[in-house]
C-alpha cells in the first residue's frame, strides 16, 4: 500500500469513532436543554467531545474550536488532541444552536470534521462570512458575486426545476432584509431559521431535503465546516468575509485579507481525506434529537466521508 493509500484507510476507519464524539457531545449538552443557559449546553458538550477525542487513534490539532487559549480552556484553537496517530486537524462545533437547546427548541446538532493536517483554512479575523452554498445538483452553477436572481435562475436550471420551486434558506437577521426581499422579488421561496446555518448548510446537499441553496451571513468557523460535509456529499460552497464593523475591517486589511476574495470549498477544507459527523441534539429536519430514557439515550447519527462519499445514519442505543 502507498502512504497515501494507507492515510486514506487509517482516516476512514475514524468514522465511527468520530460518531461517538458528537454523540457524547449532544448527550452531555441535553442535560441542559431548555434550562436557558447557552454557555452551560456549550460547555458539557466541549468536556464530553474532548474526553473522547483523546482516546482516539489521531495527532489532531483544533484549528476551529472555542476560540484562542486565553478564553477557552478546552478545544481552543490549536490545541493538541488525540492519542498520537495520523495528523490531521479538526474543526470543532459542540453545538452548532446552543441557543436553540437552552431553549428547548428544534434543529441543534453536534459537529465535528477531520482532514489532513494543514488543509482547514479560515479568515480568523473576521466573524462572519457571506455564504452561498449549494449540494451536487447545483455545484459549479452559483456565484456569489452574482444578483440573486442569476443564482436563483442557475440553480433552478441545474436542478430542473422551475425558480418558484427553489427554496432558499436563510438565517432570520435584519441583515438579511434587503437578501430576503431579493430572493422573493425572484421569484424564490424563503425559508427562515431562527439558528443553525451549518445543518442548513448540509441539507441542500442531502436527497431527502426541500432546502436548495443557503445564502446569507453566518459564523465564519460554520462556514468551514458546513465545507467539509460538501466535501463530502459534492455539494459547494463559496464564502466571503463580512466584516461587521470599520474596526473589523481595519483589523481584516492591517492582516493582509482580501475582503474580495471568495473562499472556495476546497480552500476552506482541502485534502483528499474528510471526514464529518453530526449528532442531533434536539429533533430538526435533519436529524432526530437525543432521547434519554432510565439508564441509557439514542441518538441520531449522520457520518459523511469525502473519499467514498458515503452519507451514513447511524441510530445508536447508549447504555449510560
Ligand atoms: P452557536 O450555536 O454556536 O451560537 O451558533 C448558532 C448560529 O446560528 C450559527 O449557525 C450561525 O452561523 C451563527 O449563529 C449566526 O450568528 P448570529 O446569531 O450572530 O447571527
Amino acid at each position: 500500500m502507498t502512504e497515501q493509500a494507507t492515510r486514506t484507510a487509517v482516516i476512514s476507519d475514524l468514522a465511527l469513532g468520530l460518531a461517538r464524539v458528537t454523540e457524547e457531545g449532544a448527550i452531555a449538552a441535553v442535560d441542559w436543554a431548555g434550562k436557558g443557559d447557552k454557555t452551560q449546553v456549550d460547555a458539557a458538550a466541549v468536556d464530553a467531545m474532548r474526553a473522547r477525542l483523546q482516546t482516539m487513534a489521531i495527532d489532531g490539532t483544533v484549528v476551529i474550536g472555542e476560540g484562542e487559549k486565553d478564553e477557552a480552556p478546552m478545544l481552543y484553537n490549536g490545541e493538541r488532541v488525540g492519542a498520537g496517530g495520523v495528523a490531521v486537524d479538526i474543526a470543532v462545533d459542540p453545538i452548532d444552536g446552543t441557543t436553540l437547546l437552552s431553549k428547548g427548541l428544534a434543529g441543534a446538532i453536534s459537529v465535528i470534521a477531520l482532514s489532513q493536517r494543514g488543509t482547514m483554512n479560515l479568515p480568523i479575523e473576521v466573524f462572519y462570512m457571506d455564504k452561498i452554498a449549494v449540494g451536487p445538483g447545483a455545484a459549479g452553477a452559483v456565484d456569489i458575486n452574482a444578483p440573486v436572481a442569476d443564482n436563483l435562475k442557475a440553480v433552478a436550471k441545474a436542478l430542473g426545476k422551475s425558480v418558484p420551486d427553489v427554496t432558499v434558506v436563510i438565517l432570520d437577521r435584519p441583515r438579511h432584509e434587503q437578501l430576503i426581499k431579493d430572493v422573493r422579488a425572484a421569484g424564490g421561496r424563503v425559508k427562515l431559521i431562527s439558528d443553525g446555518d451549518v445543518a442548513a448548510g448540509i441539507q441542500t446537499a442531502l436527497w431527502e431535503s426541500e432546502i436548495d441553496v443557503l445564502m446569507g451571513i453566518g459564523g465564519t468557523p460554520e462556514g468551514v465546516i458546513a465545507a467539509a460535509a460538501l466535501r463530502c456529499t459534492g455539494g459547494e460552497i463559496q464564502c466571503k468575509a463580512w466584516p461587521r464593523d470599520d474596526e473589523e475591517r481595519q483589523k481584516c486589511i492591517d492582516a493582509g485579507l482580501d475582503l474580495a476574495r471568495v473562499y472556495r470549498t476546497e480552500e476552506l477544507c482541502g485534502g483528499d481525506d474528510v471526514l464529518f459527523s453530526a449528532t442531533g441534539a434536539s429533533t430538526g429536519e435533519m436529524l432526530k434529537g437525543v432521547k434519554l430514557f432510565p439508564g441509557g439515550a439514542w441518538t441520531q447519527t449522520v457520518v459523511m466521508d469525502s473519499r467514498t462519499g458515503t452519507v451514513r445514519r447511524i441510530d445508536t442505543t447508549h447504555r449510560l
